[in-house]
């Protein structure tokens, strides 16, 4: 163990599923190197922020928390800036928030220990930014915060250049994981009582192995489908253009594999697509979702939607709105478009006011909410198996989870504990969850 002289250290995460996990990698590699974890800002002499670059509100919100802390945490105590704002801005943050002295990006959280050390020596601002690098893949002090679910990363960055996005500049070039290391990995998961595993990337099932190109992203979810234990294997994010039929029939054929996609379609008008250079047309994206909806098992189809994409008419938003009609989806996370740093279309003209992009997406969310609520009240009178989350004491009931990934809240003769499968009769249903009761 290397002697530290901070050590205690408090976490805050914001952003996606990357983020969280990444946070899991960062605060395990941190106990082994002696420190402990505290809640409180007050309580740690080292506080760290991994941050969110999405979009520009998450971005403000970071200086604001920064300042905050510094309030909380009191006097003498290192800051340090992680995750996708701290790529974007590198140094630049020691300028706008002086109480920061350290910045490391997501490649880099494997040298955190030694920025930690360099501070201590005297050092008063260290930076780890550098982005090609795939070490922190086999990280093997993770932290998992739930003993039944846990997420592996299966590869990391983006090698698309969407106009709007700036993932290719906070998470650098396209790395897989070797399938070896992705499987061992899940195993050692299953054999520590783990249930249920999300394989995670920002391109997730642009996946190949870097030892062995014939293994893709299908080959790889049948694979881990296989690992003794696992009763549930989910993945995300999904890009359309990578999205082939294989890997439609690897969930047709394995019921560990659920029967959930997440596959962002962003917008409806062939121009906006192509002026977002998603690299798909609308009738590429509708065939993918017709080998879904053909699929014998009922496999559930999540999206992402920008509205107010500059050059987005109302003729373009209105395709974008018959495009959700179309499809269905049984749930959906839509926003308005941000410009974003060093992206394609910061510098795009006919960009729309926020006025109108807040029109759009009230548009958006109230036709999602009017399907979610028809397309939930279709299970009433359904089994469905749900993994425990915990017991909500407000309402007496337990909350479960559907391998559709729907929330399924139920009353139950019995008792629980997080992570137990148990069938659940659907007898009530709302926009947003289920509710019922357990069977036997
Ligand atoms: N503005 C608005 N939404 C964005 N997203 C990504 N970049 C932007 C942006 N600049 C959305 C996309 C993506 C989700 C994670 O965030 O819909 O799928
Ligand atoms: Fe936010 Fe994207 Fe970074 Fe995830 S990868 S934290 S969504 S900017």
């Amino acid at each position: 163990m290397v002697d530290t002289l901070m050590r205690t250290f408090y976490i805050e995460t914001f952003g996606c599923q990357m983020n969280v996990h990444d946070s899991e990698k960062v605060i395990g590699t941190l106990v082994e190197k002696g420190y402990s974890r505290v809640e409180e800002p007050a309580d740690a002499e080292l506080i760290l922020y991994n941050t969110c670059s999405i979009r520009d509100k998450a971005e403000q919100k970071v200086f604001s928390r920064l300042q905050q802390f510094k309030k909380e945490a009191g006097k003498g105590k290192t800051f340090g800036v992680l995750g996708c704002v701290a790529q974007q801005e590198g140094e630049k943050i020691f300028e706008r928030a002086p109480h920061v002295s350290l910045v490391c990006g997501s490649a880099s959280y494997t040298k955190l220990p030694q920025l930690l050390v360099q501070l201590e020596a005297g050092g008063k601002r260290v930076t780890g930014l550098s982005l090609d690098t795939d070490e922190t893949f086999e990280t093997p002090y993770t932290r998992r915060d739930s003993p039944h679910r846990a997420y592996i990363t299966i590869i990391e960055g983006c090698d698309k250049s969407c106009a709007y996005c700036v993932v290719p500049f906070t998470r650098g070039p396209e790395r897989s994981r070797t399938a070896a290391g992705i499987l061992a990995e899940a195993r050692e998961l299953a054999d520590m009582g783990y249930t249920e595993i999300q394989l995670l990337g920002q391109n997730v099932n642009s996946y190949r192995d870097p030892s062995d190109a014939s293994q893709d992203f299908a080959a790889l979810l049948r694979a881990i489908g296989r690992v003794p234990g696992l009763k549930r294997v989910r993945f995300t994010t999904s890009h359309p253009r990578d999205f082939v039929k294989p890997i439609i029939d690897a969930i047709d054929e394995n019921p560990v594999l659920c029967n959930h996609v997440h596959l962002p379609v962003q917008a409806g008008s062939d121009k906006v697509l192509a002026a977002m250079r998603r690299l798909y047309t609308r009738d590429d994206y509708m065939r993918r979702i017709e080998w879904m909806k053909r699929s014998p098992r009922r496999i559930a189809i999540t999206t992402d939607i920008i509205v107010g994409f500059p050059g987005e008419t109302e003729e373009d938003f209105q395709q974008t709105l018959s495009l959700i009609g179309g499809v269905e989806y049984d749930s959906m996370f839509s926003f308005k478009y941000s410009p974003r740093p060093n992206t394609a279309a910061v510098g795009m003209a006919d960009s729309l006011d926020e006025l109108e992009k807040g029109r759009r997406l009230s548009i958006v969310q109230e036709r999602q909410r009017a399907i979610q609520i028809r397309r939930n009240a279709e299970l009433i009178g359904a089994t469905e198996e749900v993994m425990v989350e915990g017991f909500n004491q407000g309402t007496g009931q337990w909350i479960g989870r559907t391998g559709q990934n729907r929330t399924l809240n139920f009353t139950s003769p019995g008792t629980h504990r997080p992570g137990d499968y148990l069938d659940v009769l659907v007898t009530r249903s709302g926009p947003n969850s289920l509710a019922g009761e357990a069977v036997n």
